[in-house]
């Protein structure tokens, strides 16, 4: 198994790559078409971009210039908060296709839970959907109480849930629901950006299998059902956080990362944000 053939089934049937690579923080034009490159060299085939990254352009010229088939890219892309409403969802998502420059979108996620207002992005979404436009929908930074919510009303049951996920955040209540729903959960900032190589047992896990904290991390997620989506700039970094697939943590492993949980967060709080 490789980066480029390890998917997870959403529940419509659709694969999604296990792996995808993160474009949030690197600016529009060459640095996110050289890091996408990167990617899609070292064997990357899912790529998460939004709106309000401000790199739709880049992303979208990224993988026209690739000599990959659109088809075998899992692009995703995300609704921004002032975008939420049903109309205004409908015109964000025509936008995005516009500077992506493509005519579909594998998937799209409500990025925040507005309060008032993500019902009827969902139903923009459900229609968007429904018209095939994109392959599969979702939400992110959605908790129970919104996911709950959502259910009071919807037509379709999101396919994906993007929260963050690491291992000082866990949420296995949450991660547990997702499942039960048949909503595959997604990890934001998988790496805590950065800082998993301030843990020491991660690295510890990993020496026996010649892999740094990062790559423990990595599949830590993956063998746990969960999607993940690690970002970088630098080509040995991008290529070194795919090189994930030639071992395997035992049970035990993953208990002691399962440990490690301390309820902290490095993002905002979705039952609490200003944005
Ligand atoms: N839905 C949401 O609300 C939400 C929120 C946040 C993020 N996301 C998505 O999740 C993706 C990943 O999250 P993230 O970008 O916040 O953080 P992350 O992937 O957890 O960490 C990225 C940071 O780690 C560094 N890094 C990556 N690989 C490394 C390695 N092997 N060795 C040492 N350092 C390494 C990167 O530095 P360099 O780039 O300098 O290598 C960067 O500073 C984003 O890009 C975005 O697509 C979604």
């Amino acid at each position: 198994m490789t980066v480029s053939d390890t998917f997870f089934e959403l529940r419509n049937g659709v694969e999604m790559p296990a792996l995808g690579f993160g474009v949030f923080k690197i600016s529009d034009g060459d640095p996110v078409e050289e890091a996408i490159a990167e990617a899609l060299k070292a064997g990357y085939r899912s790529i998460d971009t939004a709106a309000i990254y401000g790199n739709e352009r880049g992303v979208g010229a990224a993988i026209k210039n690739a000599d990959i088939p659109r088809s075998d890219i899992f692009l995703t892309s995300k609704l921004w908060n002032a975008d939420q409403g049903y109309k205004q969802a409908l015109n964000a998502f025509d936008e995005t296709l516009s500077k992506i420059e493509t005519d579909y979108l594998d998937l799209y996620l409500i990025h925040w839970p507005v309060e008032d207002l993500f019902q009827d992005s969902w139903a923009a979404l459900e229609d968007i959907y429904n018209a095939g436009k994109v392959r599969a929908i979702g939400v992110s930074n959605f908790t129970l109480r919104h996911l709950k919510i959502l259910f009071t009303n919807c037509r379709i049951i999101p396919m994906v849930n993007q929260i963050e996920f690491h291992p000082w955040l866990q949420q296995p209540e949450l991660i547990r629901y997702c499942k039960s729903k048949g909503i595959l959960p997604e990890a934001w900032s998988p790496l805590l950006k950065g800082e998993v190589s301030k843990i020491p047992v991660l690295a510890e896990i990993g020496k026996k299998y010649g892999k740094n904290a990062f790559q423990v991390v990595l599949r830590w997620d993956i063998q746990q059902g969960i999607a993940t989506i690690p970002k970088s700039v630098h080509p040995e970094r991008i290529q070194s956080n795919a090189d994930i697939f030639d071992f395997e943590l035992t049970e035990e492993e993953i208990r002691t990362i399962n440990s490690l949980d301390k309820k902290y967060r490095i993002g905002p709080d979705p039952e609490n944000f200003d944005f």
